[in-house]
């Protein structure tokens, strides 16, 4: 049997393809858990900064498994804790990740990609929560992580009619981050990832804390989060390195402390 999740390290990156062609990725048990494993090494590899997550040139994926979960009861459903179960683990890796998403990402593809901290999307990208059509709704963060990005009336629309969004419109809608032409997708995914994990580790982990604390606090609360996590910056040679070599005008070499 092919392997459902493949891991590569290209310099301080770690790429996560998702590997179910046949299936076009659907995201079943053994690809979460692959997925859940590889975040797992990557974020305790010191070396790693940035993490993308990927698929493959028809789909990122095409959502849950429907043959899977097809015949699941409610008590092996609530049991289980389907379906966060081990897909959180994106969301509570401390390092950025980034979602390459070509071609469909629906349903719980969709939900896989917003958990990821920013989505570059090929030009042939197509999102969408279609969960409607099989009489279910979205159950990993559609209805939730979908409003907040691209709005109520889009969210409504897309979750309530099943349509799907092209990438441009994505991009209009702050679903994506950067449209890109397909056949560039991971290099430039890749140089963004290179550039992020060449900064300061405790900073890069730092900036993703805050500005995740914006979805999750009042605005003075997250500023005021924002001004403390600041202040501890001033506590690392990092810091000290990044200003000195600005003011020396030369290249900082940060060491992640
Ligand atoms: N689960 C299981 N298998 C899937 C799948 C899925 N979500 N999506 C596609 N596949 C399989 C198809 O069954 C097909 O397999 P066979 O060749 O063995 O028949 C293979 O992938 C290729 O798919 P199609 O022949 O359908 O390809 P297409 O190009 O005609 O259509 C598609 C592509 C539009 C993505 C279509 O496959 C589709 O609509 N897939 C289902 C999308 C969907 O409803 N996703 C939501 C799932 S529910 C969910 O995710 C719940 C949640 O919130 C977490």
């Amino acid at each position: 049997m092919s392997q459902v999740v493949l891991t590569e390290i290209h310099g301080k990156v770690g790429l996560i393809r998702i590997n179910r062609p046949e299936a076009m990725n659907a995201l079943n048990n053994d690809v979460v858990d692959g997925i859940a494993a590889a975040v797992d090494a990557f974020e305790a590899d010191e070396n790693i900064g940035c993490i993308v997550i990927t698929g493959n040139e028809k789909a990122f994926a095409a959502g849950a498994d429907i043959g899977f979960m097809k015949d699941f009861d409610y008590m092996h459903a609530y049991k289980t804790d389907f379906i966060t179960r081990n897909w959180e683990r994106i969301k509570t890796t401390r390092k950025p990740v980034i979602a390459a998403v070509a071609g469909f990402a629906l349903g719980g593809g969709c939900e896989m990609a917003m958990m990821c901290d920013m989505i570059f999307a090929a030009d042939t990208a197509k999102f969408g929560q279609p969960e409607i059509r099989l009489g279910t709704m979205p159950g990993a963060g559609g209805t939730q992580r979908l409003p907040r990005a691209i709005g109520k009336a889009k969210a409504m629309d897309m979750c309530l009619t099943a349509r799907m969004m092209d990438a441009a419109e994505a991009e209009k809608s702050g679903l994506v981050a950067r449209v890109i032409a397909a056949e560039q997708l991971m290099e430039e995914t890749m140089k963004a990832a290179q550039t992020i994990a060449g900064y300061s580790l405790p900073v890069i982990m730092m900036i993703k804390e805050s500005v995740n604390r914006a979805y999750e606090s009042s605005l003075n609360e997250g500023l005021l989060f924002e001004r403390r996590v600041f202040h501890s910056a001033f506590a690392l040679e990092d810091q000290k390195e990044g200003m000195a070599a600005f003011v020396e005008k030369r290249k900082p070499a940060f060491k992640n402390r």
